[in-house]
């Protein structure tokens, strides 16, 4: 039966660059969709911008720019980056296109019409200087609970402590400094108890992981409160219709984008959005999402839908976070990597490849250990799989005139590999990624093993062997074509080249049970290299020099990202010393990067600091720095850096070298 299925992935907020993180799950979600296109489904991957709110508007004021002008500038990078990671989307728009607009009206119109909506007055920390009432994260003051200083208006960092904006001590406004007032103001409410009975006979209805139908259920004994849907202005959103001055919540309209995105497809390829969407419709709606927006997925969302008459999600799948090395991702670490650096250094089916054999079907975090992944990808996609073809093409040139054999050796072989397609298909289908690729190299192994066993190298020596040499190698090149039509959905550039070299599509899952035979190959060009440690390296390198924040990078509600704490002790392992820059120049290759020599009272050490951005070299020679002068010497493309000077990096400008006062001593120690 041929299926209907609308996919989606999460919006990525229009307000910065798209990172590795990002990409866990855009690979995820296109790795299904390609593999549903590939089983023959109607698949529309239909998807947008996430374009409004808050933090959107304060950047883009910031930046001197319009709302309009910053969501159009990340829009198009980040169809640039999509596009490179060969993401498959129909359809990419953006939650402040008209489309959405109408979309979120009629939704709302309807929840109005069924009594859902309720007004309430609210009191809420107005900060009178900016004319703007705040959202809890643009709040900062003392925790009412342990007084730790300097936390957020609804939550501390310190003690965990949650609570309300309006409970913190001492209150200031993150955005002008001034000391917020209580202000009231009128207030739409989704009011969510009348959905609680549909919803919980949705949450078990196979539409969630166990994790997530658990924590609704947690959230359910809690209580359902009302979802404050209204944002006064100023605000970049979308107005409320009937007032002059209020405003959709981004989070109202942003999963309507999904449909409004749909809708586009729709309306272009003249599919009848309806028959899709409403209830009764045997059509697919499958959300691919992460563990921190799981509330508005599996509660506000779905409320919605049913509030407005349309079906609730298929299913919505949940994933964990990325990290790196084994910690959260880091600027000064290297491992903040956004997508086009990725790009810069490595190929996006690496990243892809690596993510799905990482991809289970629960929300545990994922880790990209880099040595890990270089020793998988060298072994799995080179050592294994692309040898397979790299073995066996020359003889099909060289004894067949370049096309395949009549019929297969060993049909129980090709038969074996067949044997396993339903197994993969259901992996895939579950998103047990990891599982499907386990099978498949396991597939791998079995056919090196094949043509190791028969050694058509050998065979080439002795005479009249040329016709078996060609089966053998028909049937290693049958074997690879079988594990690269499963692999396609998550290397799609490698399979394309493959495809090209077996001069056959590999896009249809259904072409498994039938060997290519007497069939005509390309030439055997390299589909896949080792990565190497330098690239790595460089990558990382490259990582790190993005410190200062580039043009294209965009601050989001300002947070601090604390390091684990430390103690004393600790810190008293790091030396630092005042240092004189003694010479300061460019670096050829490095846009970021400025060579410095340092004078420590004596010693003269080289370091490689990213601060190019912000100083000319020769303004630099002759004053006063601080630097870490015990740090590890590391070799870089450029030559060694014996050390790091201190720099502050912030989201506004930057990045700004520390410097004593004038009088401190090149080498002194600085404690
Ligand atoms: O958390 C986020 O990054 C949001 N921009 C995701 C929105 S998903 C959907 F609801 F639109
Ligand atoms: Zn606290």
């Amino acid at each position: 039966m041929k299926r209907r299925i609308l996919v989606t992935a999460a919006l990525p907020y229009a307000n910065g660059p798209i990172h590795i993180g990002h990409m866990l799950e855009y690979a995820q979600t296109d790795i299904w969709a390609r593999f549903q296109r590939a089983r023959g489904h109607d698949v529309v991957f239909a998807w947008a911008d996430d374009a409004h709110g808050t933090p959107i508007m304060l950047n883009a004021q910031k930046r001197g720019m319009t709302p309009e002008q910053l969501i159009e500038h990340f829009g198009a990078e980040h169809r640039r980056d999509f596009r490179d990671f060969a993401i498959s989307y129909d359809n990419f728009s953006s939650t402040h296109a008209e489309s959405n607009r109408e979309l979120v009206e009629e939704v709302w119109g309807k929840l109005v019409e069924r009594g859902s909506v309720v007004t309430r007055t609210i009191e809420q920390l107005f900060d009178e200087e900016k004319g703007m009432f705040l959202p809890d994260r643009f709040i900062r003051g003392t925790c009412p609970k342990c007084g730790a200083e300097n936390q957020y208006g609804d939550s501390c960092e310190v003690c965990s402590a949650t609570y309300e904006p309006t409970d913190l001590i001492d209150p200031r406004s993150v955005i002008s400094g001034a000391v917020p007032v209580m202000k009231s103001t009128e207030h739409y409410f989704v009011s969510l108890k009348p959905f609680e009975q549909g919803l919980k006979e949705w949450l078990r209805a196979g539409a969630l992981q166990t994790e997530v139908a658990n924590k609704l259920e947690e959230w359910f004994e809690e209580g359902l409160r009302d979802w404050d849907v209204t944002r006064d202005e100023p605000y970049f959103g979308f107005r409320i219709p009937g007032t002059e001055n209020k405003y959709f919540y981004v989070w109202l309209d942003a999963p309507i984008g999904y449909l409004a995105s749909f809708r586009e497809v729709c309306n272009r390829r003249g599919l009848d959005f309806d028959a899709w969407v409403r209830p009764g419709s045997d059509a697919e709606m499958h959300h691919f999402i992460g563990k921190d927006i799981i509330y508005f997925h599996c509660l506000f969302w779905p409320a919605m839908l049913e509030g407005a008459g349309f079906k609730r999600p298929t299913r919505v799948q949940t994933h964990g976070f990325l990290t790196v090395n084994g910690t959260k991702m880091s600027k000064s670490r290297g491992t903040f990597i956004m997508a086009r650096t990725w790009l810069d250094h490595l190929p996006a089916d690496y990243l892809r490849y690596y993510f799905a054999a990482k991809l289970g079907p629960g929300l545990v975090d994922i880790d990209l250990n880099f040595d890990d992944f270089t020793s998988r990808v060298n072994s799995d996609l080179v050592g294994k799989l692309v040898n397979i073809a790299s073995r066996a093409s020359g003889f099909i040139h060289k004894f067949g005139h370049g096309k395949l054999a009549a019929g297969l050796p060993d049909a129980d072989l090709y038969a074996a590999f067949v044997a396993e397609h339903e197994s993969i298909a259901a992996d895939f289908e579950a998103c047990n990624y990891a599982s499907a690729i386990r099978r498949i190299m396991a597939l791998a192994d079995r056919a090196n093993q094949y043509v190791d066993e028969h050694k058509p190298w050998q065979m080439a020596r002795q005479v009249d062997r040329e016709a078996e040499i060609v089966g053998v190698c028909t049937q290693a090149l049958n074997l690879f074509r079988i594990l690269m039509i499963w692999l396609q959905p998550v290397i799609p550039g490698i399979a394309a080249r493959a495809g090209d070299f077996l001069d056959c599509s590999l896009n249809d899952w259904q072409q498994v049970d039938q060997p290519l035979l007497d069939h005509p190959i390309e030439k055997f060009a390299p589909l896949a290299r080792r990565v190497e440690a330098k690239q790595v390296e460089a990558l990382m390198e490259d990582a790190r020099e993005s410190l200062a924040p580039a043009a294209s990078e965009a601050p989001e509600a300002p947070e601090l990202e604390l390091e684990p704490e430390i103690t004393i002790d600790d810190f008293m392992k790091i030396d630092l010393r005042v240092a004189r820059i003694v010479e300061a120049g460019q670096v050829e290759g490095a846009d970021k990067l400025l060579r410095l020599v340092l004078d420590l009272g004596g010693e003269s050490r080289q370091v490689f600091a990213g601060i190019r951005s912000a100083y000319d070299p020769k303004d630099l020679e002759g004053r006063l720095t601080v630097m870490v002068a015990n740090l590890k010497p590391r070799k870089m493309r450029f030559g060694l850096s014996e050390g790091m000077v201190l720099a502050a990096a912030g989201d506004s400008g930057g990045p700004f070298l520390l410097s004593p006062d004038d009088g401190a001593v090149p080498g002194t120690r600085v404690k």
